[in-house]
């Protein structure tokens, strides 16, 4: 098989000259297709049957002991001129980059299978969708691109029709971490990935594409490319409102995209739909409002700390047609991880006898893929090819102390200085040490294509296209009590600060002007039914000699920048500091 694309077919062609493949498979995404590709994988181990009985047709896949993460340290934004990748960025020369990765790739599928995957982000009919096609020599990877992204035959039609699509190429090759480098040339829309077979690193589609080549794309085009989720909540009239918001990696966006309104509000009518839960495009509208669509079509969920009682929504979907990365297994072959509130680990991660010496069962970053049709809280609106309207933009970390649970920025620029100045502790999801703050903006640190100050400077002008932008607020679930247990209950009791932020957006809800942003009045949070009542003096109390330090550190942030700050951005700066007296 071929394309009608010259273009597509002409660089399979030299890439699999490059590589030496032996086959190329043209991917239509077919059930037939993922059925061999499965029975493939199961007889050569890279695939492993979990049991049929409680789990059909879902399946482990145990990666490399060091290739567990994204790999934030190997990965490259390639522009021509160094400034344009900006020191959020590592940045190596285009031509360097290419020599290096061709250097890799030469040979690299020699008595292997060259796959293309042909794949859309976002509905196949929406102009808002974009397309790629991610050259792999690694059937996970197909398999995984296929519950993640509209995969296959449709998208291979759209791409021909636009003539336009992003190139990855990808190998898992030796899986040597001192060969592995996650590059992309943004100018050229492509990505090159070599040496890893974990998702981020190697499922292209996801944050090489969406996020580092599409926040590039979207400036250039006037939108927006977040790590967002997108969720729908509708209030007892029936009426559903969206939220987008950004947590870094690991810090609860899966969970809230998900969440189960608790009891009190379930019985009065409450819902919560789910739209999307790791990124969003966000478009200006004609009407002057920003509009999201989730450009994945699963997830690629967190496992550890999904149990019955946190996400009942999520652990509702994976007992069916999901894939497992780096979980442990029970006695009888049922995945199995920490904070799963059932059954016992007999098998670990890596495949030995579980033995608590060794650390945790199931890596701390192991993760699910599974089609988000599969999920009981499921949204039609992320089929929608316009998007849904977004009312409330929310930035939120994981931080011990300082950040209150929840505060609404007083307009759009300091909504952009709060997602700018966002910091959070370290997770599993990325290699490297975890529990140390650091500044992530938008939690793009790791995503964003471009420099980080012409991003500010992109969603400042996003803002002043808009004439019904959506508020801004920024929430902490994360604040610990002096024993270091979590103040807020946190999880399906997060609607409750949801709640707040909509009736915000509706001017319905009382807030205290404080120098840092609006507060919730200790009354206006509805704790109906909560068993206990958490300490909200603490949750809600803003420190002003702990945020005098804390903008002093953001504005020190901002000078390894340089002068491509926005003005604007450092007038907000001053203001905030004004107002905690200098
Ligand atoms: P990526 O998919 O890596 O981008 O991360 P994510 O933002 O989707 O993170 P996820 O929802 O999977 O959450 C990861 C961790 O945060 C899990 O260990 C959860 O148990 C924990 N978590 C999520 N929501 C809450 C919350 O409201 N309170 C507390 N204390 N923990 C939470
Ligand atoms: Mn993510
Ligand atoms: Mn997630």
């Amino acid at each position: 098989m071929t394309s009608k694309l010259a273009a597509l077919n002409e660089w399979v062609d030299q890439v699999a000259a490059l590589t030496r493949a032996d086959r190329v498979h043209w991917c239509d995404g077919s059930a037939a297709e993922n059925q061999r590709l499965i029975e493939q994988m199961l007889e050569n181990g890279d695939l492993h049957k979990l049991n049929p009985d409680t789990h059909p047709d879902c399946f482990l896949h145990r990666s490399d002991p060091d290739d567990v993460a994204r790999v934030e340290h190997l990965t490259y934004v390639c522009t021509s001129r160094q400034d344009d990748a900006g020191p959020n960025n590592n940045w190596m020369d285009p031509a360097e980059a290419h020599a290096l990765m061709n250097g890799l790739f030469a040979g690299c599928m020699a008595g292997r299978t060259l796959y293309v995957v042909p794949y859309c982000m976002g509905p196949v009919d929406s102009p808002l969708s974009r397309c790629g096609v991610e050259i792999t020599d690694s059937p996970y990877v197909v398999v995984n691109m296929r519950l993640m992204t509209r995969m296959g035959a449709d998208a291979l039609a759209r791409i021909e029709r636009d003539g336009k699509f992003v190139r990855g190429l990808h190998s898992t090759g030796e899986l040597d971490p001192n060969r592995r480098y996650i590059v992309h040339f943004p100018e050229e829309l492509s990505i090159q990935s070599y040496g890893s077979g974990y998702g981020g690193n190697a499922l292209l589609g996801k944050k090489c594409h969406a996020l580092r080549i599409a926040s590039y794309q979207a400036r250039t085009e006037g939108w927006l490319a977040e790590h967002m989720l997108i969720v729908g909540i509708e209030n007892p009239q029936g009426e559903v409102r969206y939220i987008a918001a950004a947590f870094p990696s690991a810090c609860g966006k899966t969970n809230l995209a998900m969440l189960i309104p608790p009891e009190a509000y379930r019985e009065a009518g409450w819902k919560v739909w789910t739209v999307g839960d790791d990124i969003c495009w966000l478009h200006p509208g004609e009407d002057g409002r920003l509009y999201a669509i989730n450009p994945e079509a699963g997830f690629f969920g967190v496992a550890p700390g999904t149990g019955k009682k946190t996400n009942p929504n999520a652990l509702a979907m994976l007992d069916r047609e999901a894939i497992f990365t780096n979980v442990a297994t029970t006695e009888d072959g049922q995945p199995w991880w920490e904070g799963l509130d059932e059954g016992q680990p007999a098998v670990d991660w890596r495949g030995r006898d579980y033995d608590p010496k060794n650390g945790p069962a199931a890596h701390p970053n192991s993760r699910f893929t599974v089609s988000i049709k599969r999920c009981p809280s499921y949204s039609a609106e992320a089929e929608n090819p316009e998007g849904v309207p977004i009312d409330a933009i929310v930035f939120g970390g994981r931080r011990a102390g300082l950040a209150p649970l929840v505060m609404e920025a007083r307009d759009w620029r300091h909504g952009v200085l709060v997602g700018s100045a966002m910091a959070s502790e370290t997770t599993a999801a990325a290699t490297g040490q975890v529990g140390v703050v650091r500044r992530d903006p938008m939690a793009m640190k790791p995503f964003c294509g471009y420099h980080f100050a012409d991003y500010w400077s992109h969603w400042l002008s996003v803002g002043s296209r808009l004439t019904q932008p959506p508020r801004i607020f920024q929430v902490n679930w994360f604040r610990r009590d002096s024993d270091g247990g979590f103040i807020w209950p946190g999880f399906g009791e997060n609607l409750r600060v949801l709640e707040w932020i909509l009736a915000r957006t509706r001017g319905e809800a009382d807030a205290v002007e404080t120098p840092v942003g609006l507060l919730p009045t200790p009354d206006a949070l509805n704790l109906e039914g909560l068993e206990e009542r958490p300490d909200l003096e603490t949750l809600l109390a803003v420190d002003a000699g702990e945020w005098r330090e804390e903008m002093a550190s953001i504005e020190e942030f901002f000078e390894s920048f340089g002068e491509r700050v926005p003005t604007e951005l450092r007038d907000e700066l001053a203001r905030v500091r004004a107002g905690l007296g200098g």
